[in-house]
C-alpha cells in the first residue's frame, strides 16, 4: 500500500484588474455572455468565453429547459460550439462568471463535473493546457489546466 497525495496550485486575484490583459478582457467577455443565458428556471445566469489558438473568442451561457435535465451549462455549451465552429483550433483559456438576482456572484462559480469532463477532453486533444480563469464580485481565481480541477478524468475507453 502506498499513501498518494496531489496539489493544486492556483492563483487568487483579489480583483478581475488584476489579471493580465487578455484573461481580463476574456473574463470580461464572460460576465457579458450571462447576458445572452436562458435561465427561467434557476434564475442563475451563467457566461463562459474561451480563447482559441487562432484568436477567435467563442461565447456561450447556460440554456434551460422546462425538462430540467435537457438544458445544457455555459461551459459545455462553449465548448461543443467551438468545437462545432472551429474544429481542429486549441482551446487556450475557459473564462466564467455568473449572475444571481441581476449581480455577479459573491465568489466563483467553478465548472461542474460534467463540465470538467467535457472540457479536459478538448484540452488533451488540442495539447495545450486550457487556463481556467473563474471570476466573481469577490475574488478571481486561475488554474493553469482543467487536469487541475478534475485530475482522474475519464479517458479509459480502451480497456
Ligand atoms: N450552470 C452552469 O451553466 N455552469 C456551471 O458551472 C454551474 C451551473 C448552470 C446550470 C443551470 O442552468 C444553472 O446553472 C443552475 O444550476
Amino acid at each position: 500500500m502506498q499513501n498518494k497525495q496531489l496539489n493544486i496550485c492556483y492563483q487568487v486575484y483579489q480583483s478581475g484588474d488584476e489579471l493580465p490583459a487578455e484573461w481580463q478582457s476574456l473574463l470580461q467577455k464572460a460576465v457579458e455572455a450571462t447576458g445572452s443565458a436562458y435561465a427561467p428556471y434557476s434564475n442563475f445566469r451563467v457566461g463562459a468565453a474561451i480563447l482559441l489558438d487562432n484568436g477567435e473568442v467563442v461565447c456561450a451561457s447556460n440554456q434551460e429547459n422546462a425538462a430540467y435535465p435537457s438544458g445544457l451549462c455555459a461551459e459545455r455549451s462553449a465548448c461543443y460550439y467551438a468545437g462545432a465552429a472551429y474544429p481542429g483550433a486549441k482551446m487556450l483559456a475557459i473564462a466564467v462568471a455568473a449572475c444571481h438576482e441581476g449581480k455577479l456572484t459573491e465568489t466563483p462559480t467553478y465548472p461542474c463535473g460534467a463540465c470538467r469532463q467535457a472540457l479536459v477532453e478538448y484540452e488533451e486533444r488540442g495539447g495545450v493546457p486550457m487556463t481556467v480563469i473563474v471570476g466573481s464580485a469577490g475574488r478571481v481565481e486561475v488554474f493553469g489546466s482543467v487536469k487541475a480541477l478534475l485530475p482522474f478524468y475519464f479517458d479509459n475507453l480502451e480497456g
